[in-house]
């Protein structure tokens, strides 16, 4: 493959996409949360090639995405406790894993083996309408090689898989900045992966308060490596002040910051600036990262959870 198409956010753009996801090529297109690097999730191959371009060691499963709610029901069970949250939350930042429906369609690489599917409906225009005039539930990872900051501009996608996919949506930054919140339900619901929908909002819709995920994690959300979204600077995280040599990155009203996610203070402000920021420290060189203490509430859960991996030590 030589360069990927940048595409613009009009009809002749969301029509190409289509037409080239269709045919099973690699499409990268924003959500509210991050750009997806989305492919035909009915097609194995297509669906191989996701794996491949990001450099994913294993075949961890992936997320479907589906226009709408009524388009849920020909690929998984969705009752109880997962029909509310969808019916609250969808089309938004939630992931729901459900068991998957027998005579899906779905590639069995999606679910990477497992009797269940993970399945999200996006709030974002441009994916709504790719998503319908694709008319095929679309697989899509973060379009970002594997262990590194997930892209939240048409720009990081390119920075990281240029060449390597057919064509990326250009649908400028996304507002939410942080992945989806994915909730498993085995059967009563458990929180995989803090993210852009608050565990607090999950628990008020259902009255009770959310499963954690236990040491079985691996198993329960097997893409959930502890080192990820990992720049090539050592971060070193709740820093008051920064150290000798080592660049800051803030959070409220803090003093010498080089970048702040929210001078403020604003959790959702800082979310939607964490991979921004993240990449452009990237860009600037590997000097040490101190980052800010960001408070456990909120959007924070899933702002601590990406920044706790990406201080992981690399493996
Ligand atoms: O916001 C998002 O969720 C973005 C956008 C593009 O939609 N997508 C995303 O996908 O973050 P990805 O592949 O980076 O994360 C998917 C995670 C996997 O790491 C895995 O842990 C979990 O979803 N997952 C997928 N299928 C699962 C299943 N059947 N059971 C348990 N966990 C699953
Ligand atoms: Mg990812």
């Amino acid at each position: 493959m030589t360069g990927t198409e940048i595409l613009a956010p009009d009809d002749t753009g969301i029509a190409r996409a289509a037409a080239l996801l269709r045919a099973g090529e690699l499409v990268s297109f924003p959500t509210e949360t991050v750009y997806g690097l989305g492919a035909d999730a009915t097609n194995g191959a297509a669906v191989a090639r996701i794996f491949d371009a990001k450099g994913r060691p294993r075949f961890n499963p992936l997320i479907v995405h589906l226009p709408s709610l009524d388009a849920v029901a020909d690929y998984a069970v969705l009752e109880g406790d997962a029909l509310r949250l969808a019916q609250a939350f969808w089309p938004g930042p939630l992931t729901l894993v459900l068991p998957v429906r027998a005579g899906s369609g779905l590639s069995p690489l999606v679910s990477a083996g497992l009797p269940t599917v993970a399945l999200r409906v996006p709030d974002h225009p441009l994916a709504r309408r790719l998503l319908a005039e694709t008319g095929r539930p679309v697989a899509a990872p973060s379009a970002n090689p594997s262990g590194r900051i997930s892209p939240t501009e048409a720009a990081h996608v390119l920075a990281g898989l240029d060449g390597r996919i057919a064509a990326v949506l250009d649908g400028g930054p996304c507002p939410v900045g942080v992945e989806s919140t994915i909730v498993g339900l085995a059967p009563a619901p458990v929180l995989l992966r803090p993210g852009g929908l608050p565990a607090e909002a999950i628990e008020a819709c259902l009255g009770a308060p959310l499963a954690l995920h236990g040491p079985d994690e691996a198993i329960n959300a097997p893409g959930q490596l502890l080192s990820h979204y990992a720049p090539r600077a050592a971060i070193r995280l709740d820093a008051e002040t920064a150290r000798p040599g080592e660049r800051l990155l803030g959070f409220g009203p803090v003093a010498g910051a080089a970048l702040n996610l929210s001078p403020s203070g604003d959790l959702v402000e800082a979310a939607a600036n964490l991979f921004h920021h993240l990449h452009r420290l990237d860009a600037e060189g590997d000097m040490p990262i101190a980052v800010s203490p960001v408070p456990e509430i909120g959007l924070g859960r899933a702002i601590n959870d990406r920044l706790r991996r990406a201080a992981a030590p690399r493996g």
